[in-house]
């Protein structure tokens, strides 16, 4: 089963020829690394370009709505992102969920449009850190996954919104816990997200049931999105032998 590495690039960079250099610069980094799944997600507006312009990465979309066409002004159809030969969607980012109010059941309708149409999905789960001190995360997560479809397209981030872009990734312990409680459930490859970089990335990937890496700050710069990716395949290399 090849490990995720994937970046989440949220509303950066801000031109078009600084988002191109990214690309390059990640595709090219990350030519030689057959053994991971490599996705990049920009911003909605960069995907054409950037697909001109890489060859070993895959390219993801960050939302995504779940009618195919209509009068819904603003939106993208997942339908849409298959024509432009878009692979993934990420779906219920906590920064949706939270800034944009987004609630548990659109976006299991956005779930289950994009798979209907042949999207893969990265569906984000986690708690709040309130949640977590009150001891609710795993019910908080377990109702976050409520409805989901059984589908091979399917893989769920596991992402304490505590975690996200604080700099204070989760412990191993702590991770280990939720990725077996969304495995058991879901069956599903299931990556962390929180603040992981060079620095924790190999002691991350060591954690029972880290099936990959969703990766913010540290994926918008392409040499340690690069050390990211070596270190979840090194990691890997190391447990397979
Ligand atoms: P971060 O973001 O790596 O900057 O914490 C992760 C994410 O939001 O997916």
């Amino acid at each position: 089963m090849r490990r995720i590495i994937a970046g989440n690039w949220k509303m950066n960079p801000t031109t078009a020829e600084n988002a191109v250099n990214l690309a390059k610069g990640v595709d090219e980094r990350l030519e030689g690394i057959n053994d991971l799944e490599k996705i990049i997600f920009p911003p909605f507006v960069y995907i054409p370009l950037i697909m001109e312009n890489v060859r070993s990465v895959e390219i993801g979309a960050q939302n995504v709505f779940y009618e195919l066409s209509g009068a819904y002004t603003g939106e993208v159809s997942p339908s849409m992102l298959l024509d432009l030969g878009v692979k993934w969607v990420i779906i219920g980012h906590s920064e949706r969920r939270n800034i944009l109010h987004e609630d548990d059941e659109s976006i299991i309708r956005k779930v289950k449009s994009s798979l209907e149409v042949g999207l893969k999905v990265i569906l984000c789960v986690g708690e709040k850190l309130h949640e977590r001190e009150l001891f609710r995360h795993k019910e908080v997560v377990k109702r976050q996954l409520d409805g989901i479809p059984d589908d091979e397209n399917l893989v769920i981030a596991y992402e304490p919104v505590w975690a996200i872009g604080t700099g204070r990734n989760a412990r191993v312990e702590q991770i280990e816990e939720m990725h077996e409680m969304i495995k058991s459930i879901t069956g599903k490859k299931v990556l962390y997200g929180g603040s992981v970089k060079p620095e924790n990335a190999s002691e991350l990937a060591s954690a029972k049931n880290v099936d990959g890496f969703l990766v913010g700050g540290a994926s918008l710069e392409a040499d340690s999105f690069h050390k990211i990716a070596l270190a979840l395949r090194n990691q890997y290399l190391t447990s397979s032998k």
